[in-house]
This record gives structure tokens, C-alpha cells and sequence, in this order.
């Protein structure tokens, strides 16, 4: 799964680059991207793209130093962008204040108007990958948060009582204003919740569900976490 959508982020920055000048694209957190950021940073794949016109930002991070464990920006950082010649000045942490998650999120919010052309006031990402949480949420807008209700900010903060941690997170009007959003699943553990995206959503659908996309949406699903969707859910 991972070299196919290696080969897929290739296919879109190359179109961005050729078309635009530059590909912006937004990482996902968490493990499962791991394997497909190792991929795009191997010697036979990251010659395919243009790193020098390439801009990283990240859809959420968690509110820790960049050298933590938890880091978004560390597990992506030693997996690629320490691998590959991407320009420093273009790859840009999510958290620098963890103590003060506010206010970092102030700071992405304007650095994004300030480095994504915008629609609507809202940045204009080339791709945004993201996970899938077994609760429904993607980046960090989580379930019974208020960041789910947030539609003027375009990055906020927001503290995750499950897990007792501060998170900044892009907002749905980002999501939705997206050219790409690729989803990324893998596990068996992933099964019953994207069986539940893929069905009408309850009464109570999930943050994923809630999206509203202007651009495409791709899912890439290992076969284990695609093995409660039905052969019709193509
Ligand atoms: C994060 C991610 C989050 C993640 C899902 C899935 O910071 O954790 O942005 O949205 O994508 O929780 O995480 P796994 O890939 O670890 O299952």
C-alpha cells in the first residue's frame, strides 16, 4: 500500500509542480503514514519529485517539543524530510509553543494565508493526507470537540479530554478547500470504523464524515482495514 500511494503523491506533485510552480502538501500524523513516507523517500523514488518546489506543512500535531516521541514533525522528519533535499526553510513544524497551543495555532493559521495562495480567505493545500481514528476522527478533530464546530478559523487549538492532550489541528474549511485529501488505513483495528464511513452516516456521524470536499478523495485501505466494506462500496 504504501508504494502505491508513494507512487500516487508523486503522480500529484508532479502535476502541481507543472501546473502551478510548487506542490503544498499537509502530512498526517500518527504510525501508519511511516511506511509511506520511508517509501517516498527512498533513492529509487524521491528523484520523481521536484524538492525544491515542494512546501511540507502538517494537518495536526500534537503539542509537544519537535524532538518528542510523540511528534508528528519527528516521525516524519527521520522517515523523510531528513532523507531527502527539501530546501529547510520549506518545511514547517506545526508546534513551536507546546506550552501555549493557542497561540501556535495563530501563528500556522498566518503562516499558512501568508505562504498558500487562498480561496475565500481559506489556503488552498495541493494534497492533504490523513489517518482515520477507530472513533471517526481525521487530523485532530475529534469527536465531541469544539473544533468540529470551528469555521472562521482555518487552524485552531484543541485539548482531547481521551487522551488529556492539547492538539493544533487544520479545520474542515481547509480540509474541504483541499485540490487532494488521501486517506491512508491500514489494520484490521481501522475494519468496522470504515466499514461505518463507507455506510449512511447515524445520527451522530463521524468528524471524517463531516468533511465537504471541492477537490478529489482517495482512500488507500490495506486489505485488512477494507475487509468489512462490501464489494459494492467502490
Ligand atoms: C495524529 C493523526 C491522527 C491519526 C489517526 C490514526 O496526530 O495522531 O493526525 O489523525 O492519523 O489517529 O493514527 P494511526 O495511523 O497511528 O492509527
Amino acid at each position: 500500500m504504501s508504494q502505491s500511494t508513494a507512487n500516487r503523491v508523486a503522480e500529484i506533485a508532479a502535476d502541481a509542480i507543472a501546473e502551478r510552480g510548487s506542490f503544498r502538501i499537509a502530512l498526517a500524523g500518527g504510525n501508519t503514514p511511516r511506511g509511506l513516507y520511508r517509501c517516498v523517500a527512498a533513492p529509487s523514488h524521491t528523484s520523481r519529485i521536484d524538492w525544491r518546489r515542494v512546501h511540507v506543512f502538517f494537518g495536526d500535531e500534537r503539542c509537544v517539543p519537535l524532538d518528542h516521541a510523540d511528534s508528528n514533525y519527528r516521525m516524519a522528519n527521520e522517515a523523510m524530510l531528513e532523507r531527502v533535499p527539501i530546501p529547510s526553510a520549506q518545511v514547517h513544524p506545526m508546534c513551536h509553543t507546546p506550552q501555549a497551543p493557542e497561540a501556535d495555532a495563530k501563528r500556522y493559521a498566518e503562516l499558512l494565508a501568508a505562504q498558500i495562495p487562498c480561496t475565500g480567505g481559506i489556503p488552498v493545500f495541493d494534497l492533504i493526507l490523513l489517518g482515520l481514528g477507530d472513533d471517526g476522527h481525521t487530523a485532530s478533530l475529534f469527536p465531541g470537540t469544539p473544533i468540529l464546530q470551528e469555521t472562521d478559523k482555518t487552524v485552531a487549538a484543541v485539548h482531547v479530554d481521551k487522551l488529556d492532550s492539547w492538539r493544533v489541528s487544520l479545520t474542515f474549511p481547509v480540509l474541504n478547500q483541499a485540490r487532494h485529501l488521501l486517506f491512508l488505513v491500514a489494520g484490521a483495528g481501522k475494519a468496522d470504523t470504515v466499514g461505518r464511513v463507507f455506510s449512511p452516516p447515524g445520527a451522530e456521524p463521524f468528524p471524517v464524515q463531516r468533511i465537504e470536499p471541492q477537490g478529489t478523495v482517495e482512500w488507500h485501505l490495506d486489505q485488512a482495514a477494507a475487509s468489512q466494506l462490501s464489494t459494492d462500496a467502490s
